[in-house]
């Protein structure tokens, strides 16, 4: 497959490092040290589910289609307001699209996972158009009293639109069943029969080890998929990697033994928005101009569970 067009919405709301420190034992100082955030967008009065109608509606535009056109739909989420139906049923609808669609979580590694399902898609020759879909709002799974957590996270969807082609060179994914490193556990509604003990509580997250194993696996997974493709770095013009640390781009890096310019980055105004932030960060480089036909690029992401995700595809708009 290839992708024809891309889309991103972000929310309107821009909360700086300063408005946190009004609230929060915290500081701007620790935050951009130790993060690279200096603001994110947070969801205030709109709906996820519209920000992720107009991301889409921006990618079928962007890829010369119209709604109709697309005949299969996934969207990565790992919460919203609906259980269900599912995410992308509802932008189905708020887009007049009429097509199949699956929601995936795959927490932030979701939308290379999704791009990587669409390819097997494309290929089985099931579907010909697809919308890949990424949309989030981590803002709400955590607790805002827990400044090691919620100064982290930004809200916001980006989506792209694929269809039959050769814009995508290989792919390598990943799960290792890490549940106490990162979770988010919601109470379902009693029954008369529960008889264990059940809790709820705002997302757990032990940074460090996020932090190691991040690095760890998403430098090893680049490095394997370039080997297996026989092409150096240097070949690569963008890592378009999961925007959660600056600090961890900063390392991956390093353990690519490459400079700084090869890893654009948006964590400073974005924060890390889950499994969108790879997808609006491809949409900035390529309404920015940045991207040429033919150049080769990594999307690259690690999240709970723990996932990983990385994906080489050649630019062909
Ligand atoms: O999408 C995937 C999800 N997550 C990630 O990618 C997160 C990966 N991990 C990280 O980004 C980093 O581990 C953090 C940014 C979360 C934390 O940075 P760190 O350098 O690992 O700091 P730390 O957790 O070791 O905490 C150092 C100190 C602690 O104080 P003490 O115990 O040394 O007195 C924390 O209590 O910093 C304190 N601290 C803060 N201080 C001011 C933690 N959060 C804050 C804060 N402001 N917001």
């Amino acid at each position: 497959m290839k992708i024809i067009g891309t889309g991103r919405a972000h929310p309107t709301k821009v909360v700086t490092n300063a408005m946190l420190e009004e609230f929060l034992d915290t500081s701007n100082e620790w935050i951009v040290e130790r993060t690279g955030i200096k603001e994110r967008r947070l969801i205030s009065d709109e709906r996820l589910e519209d920000l992720a109608a107009k991301a889409s509606l921006l990618a079928i535009e962007d890829a010369g289609l119209k709604p109709k056109d697309i005949d299969y739909i996934i969207c990565s989420n790992v919460v919203n307001e609906y259980i269900t139906p599912s995410l992308s049923c509802i932008v189905q609808g708020a887009i007049g699209a009429k097509c199949a669609c699956v929601d995936i979580n795959v927490a932030c590694s979701g939308f290379v996972y999704a791009l990587d399902m669409a390819d097997d898609r494309i290929k089985s020759g099931k579907a010909k158009n697809i919308l890949v879909i990424a949309a989030e709002e981590p803002s709400r799974m955590v607790d805002w009293r827990d400044r090691a957590t919620c100064v982290l996270f930004g809200d916001g969807a980006g989506a792209a639109v694929v269809t039959e082609g050769e814009g995508f060179l290989g792919s390598r994914m990943g799960a290792v069943s890490m549940t106490d490193c990162l979770h988010y556990v919601r109470c379902l509604e009693p029954t008369p029969y529960i008889s264990k003990e059940e809790f709820s509580a705002p997302m757990y997250m032990n940074g460090r080890q996020v932090f190691k194993t991040a690095v760890m696996l998403s430098s090893r997974d680049i490095k394997a998929l370039l080997a297996d493709k026989g092409l150096q770095p240097e070949d690569v013009k963008y890592y378009v990697l999961h925007q959660a640390n600056m600090r961890i781009v900063e390392a991956v890096a390093k353990q690519m033994e490459l400079d700084l310019s090869y890893f654009p980055h948006n964590v400073e105004y974005c924060g890390n928005t889950s499994s969108a932030s790879v997808a609006l960060l491809l949409d900035e480089l390529h309404r920015d101009g940045k991207l040429q036909r033919g150049d080769k690029l990594i999307l690259s992401a690690f999240g709970a569970g723990f996932s990983t995700g990385t994906c080489l595809i050649e630019w062909t708009k």
